[in-house]
């Protein structure tokens, strides 16, 4: 048994974990509800295919990070390292139309073969927001601002938020050009990573981590400068607006994200408190992805906010599991059978209700409900069960005892009143 273990990169989340989980995924999908975002599923497992063609064949996700492998009828499969391509791929097969609206998300796990540190594992999760069909930049500006209200909502502080302008296909295929000359020049300038990526993904090396090749890059041609007129006026609305909403934002003209999708804007959402791995949340548009996968000409923008680095950042309220409201202590044949049956009763109010199922004495029970800062208790015994009722108490210290009542199993009525006095609409 010593050596069963769970595979590097991957964690178990457990039940005191999860209740912060749960908190900030309840925020998440109040506020994407309220914003009419629908939800999509799509499969975990995908043909690999999806992501070569999807994300490209150079990118570091492709090319290093990926969980491909046969499956028994030698088909290649991967574990999807990211959302965007199977939702992309799920509305084309789904029979997706030129003027498709549609505003989606989706939450759940994705793998990535990279190194673990804190804030990056090899199965994260994501929360992606995917608007297909929008064109405008006016859906660039509410795609921020969602993911922006999102943070806001969970108590974030110390976010940035870097914007930058990929520009149009032409755009960065001229820039292209003149990129690789000056790459070629000053090649012997550049760390070896960035050598090799030259002719693969040259776009890339313009966020090289390593200073050095930073410090050259200085004097590079910029991609803004090649711009079309179109492409410029796009970009400068969309600060506009942000600036309007008073959004801010800062200018990072070296974003180029890790997929190669993108087109016009990218964005992410950084934290001080994340350490090293600080974006939280990474997205941009990408309008040549549909048609290119195959479906027709289709613009779209989204972003996929990293929920193990959004739980390391949101606060320890969120970690605060709910009280028990009434704990139901119960004892003898027909006492605990009248019980169970009760506490499904009482759960349609939506309380949480605790039926103890131990057999212990009564003072081991009343210790529990004592322990779990149980809000009340309910007692059945044989006496109870004998005269058909039960007795309810609030178990704070200043009304122990005074809010006592013995109420008939069958009287809804005087149930429910004493639920609303002292539980409900407290
Ligand atoms: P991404 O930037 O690759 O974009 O990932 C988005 C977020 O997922 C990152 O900002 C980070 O918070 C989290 N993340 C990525 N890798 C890991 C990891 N190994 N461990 C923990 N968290 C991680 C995308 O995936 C795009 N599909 C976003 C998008 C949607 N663009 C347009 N639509």
């Amino acid at each position: 048994m010593n050596n069963l273990k769970n595979l590097r990169g991957t964690v178990d989340l457990l039940p005191d974990q999860l209740i912060k989980w749960q908190n900030v995924e309840k925020i998440i999908l109040e506020q994407l509800s309220r914003s009419s975002i629908k939800e999509i599923r799509t499969p975990i497992l995908e043909m690999t295919e999806l992501f070569i063609r999807g994300i490209g064949e150079e990118t570091d996700v492709v090319s290093k990070e990926m969980y491909t492998f046969m499956d028994r009828g030698k088909r290649s499969c991967t574990l999807r390292p990211e959302g965007t391509a199977s939702v992309a791929r799920a509305l084309i097969q789904n029979g997706i139309s030129s003027n498709t609206l549609q505003k989606l998300w989706y939450m759940g796990p994705m793998f990535r073969y990279e190194r673990p540190q804190a804030g990056r594992q090899r199965q994260f999760h994501q929360l992606g927001v995917e608007f297909i069909g929008y064109e405008s930049v006016r859906s660039d500006v509410e795609i921020i601002t969602l993911a922006w209200d999102i943070l806001g909502k969970l108590g974030i502080k110390e976010l940035n938020l870097e914007i930058n302008t990929l520009g149009d296909i032409n755009d960065r295929l001229n820039f292209q050009k003149s990129f690789i000359k000056w790459l070629e020049i000053n090649k012997n300038s550049l760390d070896l990573d960035s050598q090799r990526r030259i002719n693969k993904n040259p776009l890339r090396i313009l966020d090289s981590k390593n200073s050095q090749t930073k410090k050259v890059l200085e004097n590079a041609p910029k991609l803004f400068d090649f711009l079309s007129d179109k492409s410029h006026k796009r970009y400068t609305d969309l600060k506009k607006q942000l600036e309007f909403l008073k959004i801010p934002f800062v200018e990072n003209f070296n974003l180029v994200r890790g997929l190669d999708y993108y087109t016009h804007t990218a964005f992410e959402f950084t934290s001080g408190n994340l350490g090293s791995q600080s974006t939280v949340c990474g997205g941009g548009r990408y309008d040549n992805l549909i048609k290119q996968m195959g479906g027709p000409n289709t613009q779209a923008i989204g972003f996929a906010i990293g929920l193990e680095r959004l739980i390391l950042i949101s606060g320890k309220e969120l970690a605060v599991p709910r009280n028990t409201d009434i704990y139901i202590i119960n004892q003898g044949l027909i006492a605990e059978s009248l019980a169970m049956d009760l506490s499904r009763k009482l759960r349609n109010y939506d309380l949480l209700v605790e039926l103890d199922l131990s057999g212990d004495s009564f003072s081991k029970q009343f210790k529990k409900a004592n322990k779990l800062k149980s809000k009340s208790i309910i007692v059945i015994g044989d006496n109870e069960a004998a005269n058909n009722e039960f007795t309810i108490r609030l178990f704070d210290k200043e009304s122990f005892g005074n809010k006592e009542e013995v109420i008939s199993l069958e009287n809804d009525i005087k149930l429910e009143n004493w639920l609303n006095n002292n539980l409900l609409l407290r």
